[in-house]
């Protein structure tokens, strides 16, 4: 099934200039780029866009983490995109990603990890209004 996924590239890998190489490998891995967007969260925005995570003991530093610089975030589409990105990423935490994962080439630890995606489809449909409102679900 053809679908759509949020995907951020996050402070840590803009800072190591890894952009480009991340995009190339969505590219590479035949997602279609339907928004795109380079943005500096606050504060405030982290832990709206995180608040899942709200009682979780890594909250207060993960969203200091992502409001720490600017991200890009984008929705990515094609067959199965929420699982098949997910797939490209790899482990939460770079130290067990499986080699050819983004994670293990670019992350640095569980918390910078390079890049996010949506874990289920309820999920993305949320995170792509987060940030694209009217725009990224059509
Ligand atoms: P992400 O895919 O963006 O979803 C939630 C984020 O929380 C995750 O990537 C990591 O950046 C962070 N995270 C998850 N588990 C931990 C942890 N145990 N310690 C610190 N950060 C974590």
């Amino acid at each position: 099934m053809v679908e759509k996924t949020l995907a951020i590239i996050k402070p840590d890998a803009i800072k190591k200039k890894t952009i480009g190489k991340i995009i190339k490998r969505i590219e590479d891995e035949e997602f279609i780029i339907c928004e795109m967007k380079m943005l500096h969260l606050t504060k405030e925005e982290a832990q709206g866009f995180y608040i899942v995570h709200k009682a979780k003991p890594f909250y207060e530093s993960l969203t200091d983490f992502m409001s720490s610089g600017k991200i890009i975030v984008m929705v990515l589409e094609r067959e199965n995109a929420i699982y098949h990105w997910r797939t490209v990423m790899g482990a939460t935490d770079p130290a067990l990603a499986e080699p050819g994962t983004i994670r293990h080439a670019y992350g640095f630890s569980i918390e910078r990890n390079a890049v996010h995606g949506s874990d289920s489809p309820t999920t993305a449909i949320w995170e792509i209004d987060f940030f694209f409102k009217n725009e990224g679900n059509k």
